[in-house]
């Protein structure tokens, strides 16, 4: 059977590329930027790649165009681990990863070892000290200092037009999109819609350390958080705290999580809503399991 379409011809002729060094990623790009003079589209990822990461690459394809480059990044990032946490356990899969790339356009994967983004010398900070101190920072101190760490060492490397987020990871991307408006970054962050199983929950590489139970009831947190939405469009002069109270009930019968917050901010402070829902709002969750952390959000309210 012969290609299909314009892209299939595209991937037919032409092979991806894998670089693990600064300095030939930065001459690769220099050579692509003068031969495609379009648009460059960085996707930062940990890789474990899956239909989440790889809509974000299909994004950053249609962005790029054909005149373009479409760079994924796959860097485990020691920086945003907590001691604790799953650094060690954290799936490593490059060669599944690089097939998944290629199928979805991208051009160019830049995978560095630990020591190539770290130097020994290195002792540098960067904290974003309003956005990223409730939800996901106030249980991972540390973890947004480390993704804008990484996150800016990325983009000074690619030095993309733009670079794609998902909005599973709604703080991130809101942290982001703050360090590069305050720091004059050239670069226009976009974000990406959640990709979701059948059931509801939201990919991840970590779904995979569930128990089989724990899968069953997960989808349950994106259900608690809809039920939420729906109570909002039914009333939407709800008090925010009652709204709140109503989801942390559904949320409390996932007998196998234990929740780690359930908060209603403002879409783009991220600072606890009061009063009325007059602004666009997420409600954002985090919940433990066993052996995941798992965390989802919702987006609602009047349309700014
Ligand atoms: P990682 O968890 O690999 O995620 C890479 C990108 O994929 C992020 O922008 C994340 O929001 C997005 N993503 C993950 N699951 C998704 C889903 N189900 N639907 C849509 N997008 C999804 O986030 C990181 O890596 C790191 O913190 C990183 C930004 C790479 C810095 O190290």
């Amino acid at each position: 059977m012969g290609p299909t379409s314009y892209r299939d011809v595209r991937l037919i002729t032409m092979a991806i590329t894998v670089l693990s060094n600064v300095s030939e990623t930065r001459a690769h790009l220099n050579t692509a930027r003068k031969e495609k003079p379009g648009n460059v589209v960085l996707v930062p990822t940990m890789g474990a790649l899956h239909e989440g990461h790889a809509q974000l690459v299909r994004q950053a394809r249609e962005l790029a165009g054909d005149e373009g480059t479409v760079v994924v990044s796959i860097f485990v990032n020691p920086t945003q681990f907590g001691p604790n946490e799953d650094l060690d356990r954290y799936p490593r899969a490059l060669e599944r990863d690089t097939e998944v790339c290629q199928a979805c356009g991208a051009d160019l994967i830049f995978a560095p070892a630990s020591a190539e983004v770290y130097t020994p010398d290195h002792s540098l900070d960067v904290r974003e000290t309003v956005l990223s101190t409730g939800l996901c920072g106030a249980s991972r101190v540390g973890h947004f200092p480390g993704v804008c760490l990484v996150v800016l060492k990325l983009l000074n490397i690619v030095q993309p037009t733009h670079a794609v987020f998902g909005k599973k990871d709604y703080q991130q991307l809101a942290v982001i999109r703050r360090m590069v408006r305050n720091l004059n970054v050239p670069i226009e962050i976009v974000g990406g819609e959640t990709v979701r199983e059948e059931d509801g929950l939201a990919m991840s590489s970590r779904n995979a350390n569930l128990s089989e139970a724990e899968r069953q009831a997960a989808p349950g947190i994106q259900a608690a958080l809809q039920a939420g939405r729906e109570r909002w469009e039914k009333q939407p002069d709800i008090a925010p705290g009652l709204l709140v109270r109503l989801v942390r009930s559904r949320l409390e019968q996932i007998s196998s999580g234990q929740i780690d917050y359930l908060e209603l901010v403002d879409g783009e402070t991220l600072q606890s809503v009061q009063g009325i829902i007059d602004k666009p709002v997420v409600m954002a969750s985090a919940m433990f399991f066993s052996k995941a952390r798992l965390i989802d959000n919702i987006e609602f309210g009047p349309k700014a």
